[in-house]
């Protein structure tokens, strides 16, 4: 069973320099429960294909079906519907609002659905689930780099996606740090049954993924 579905899909940005293109080609599935880690060179295409599956932007050509639906452009109701409620995004600079505290934070996707057990009930089981239960009033700045991307990894959840799509998660972190976020990734993979999309430049992720697609110059590469 694959979640998402990319077919040939191009993508050329207009630049000051000429025409830039970014993505040449690309098809692959995503099996669903998979953890599928997107490798490749800085400025090989890997946020911009990330962006796609995620329906922040779309392809000049090819298609991308999420779940059997045509994403089509990334203006359409199916697309939009996969932005609030089928993806949870995670960046590398955490992203998170500095005037909110944690739980705040976390809720504020969640506050455009409606039905349901309350958003702040959800959040605070989230928090919980990240263990930042204790941070739940503090603001970003007062945490540091891992709590704030624990945080920002329960923020991802809070609409309950059953894809999570990571940008580098662990590029700001330490070593140590990094592990214990890959060790909720992993957990989120294994016991909640996410699918898992991450871009990563750290190799020795390799051995957590269940499928390695490598980008080199917008194209892939190699396929694991
Ligand atoms: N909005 C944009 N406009 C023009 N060029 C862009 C834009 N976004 C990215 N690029 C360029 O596209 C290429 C691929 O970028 P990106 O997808 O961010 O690669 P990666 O994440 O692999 O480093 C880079 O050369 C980058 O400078
Ligand atoms: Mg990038």
């Amino acid at each position: 069973m694959k979640i998402i579905d990319v077919q040939n899909i191009s993508k050329t940005y207009k630049t000051e320099h000429g025409p830039l293109k970014v993505l040449d080609d690309v098809s692959f599935a995503v099996p669903k429960n998979s953890w599928t880690m997107l490798i490749g060179a800085s400025g090989s295409g890997k946020t911009t294909l990330l962006q796609m599956l995620g329906a922040l932007d779309k392809p000049d050509n090819g298609k991308i079906f999420f779940d059997g639906k045509d994403l089509g452009n990334a203006g359409t109701f199916a697309a939009s519907k996969i932005r609030r409620n089928g993806v949870g995004f995670v960046f590398q600079s955490f992203n998170l609002l500095p005037e909110l505290n944690a739980l705040e934070n976390v809720m504020l996707p969640g506050l455009f659905q409606r039905g349901g057990k309350s958003v702040k009930q959800r959040a605070l089981e989230l928090l919980e689930m990240v263990n930042m239960s204790q941070r739940a009033t503090h603001k970003p700045t007062e945490l540091s780099g891992g709590e704030q991307q624990r945080i920002a990894i329960a923020r991802s959840l809070i609409n309950n996606p059953d894809v999570i799509l990571a940008d580098e998660p662990t590029g700001n972190l330490d070593p140590k740090t990094s592990e214990v976020i890959i060790k909720l990734f992993k957990d989120l993979n294994e016991e909640k049954n996410k699918t898992i999309v991450m871009v990563t430049h750290d190799l020795s992720l390799k051995q957590h993924a269940s499928d390695v697609i490598q980008l080199d110059k917008g194209r892939i590469v190699k396929r694991a």
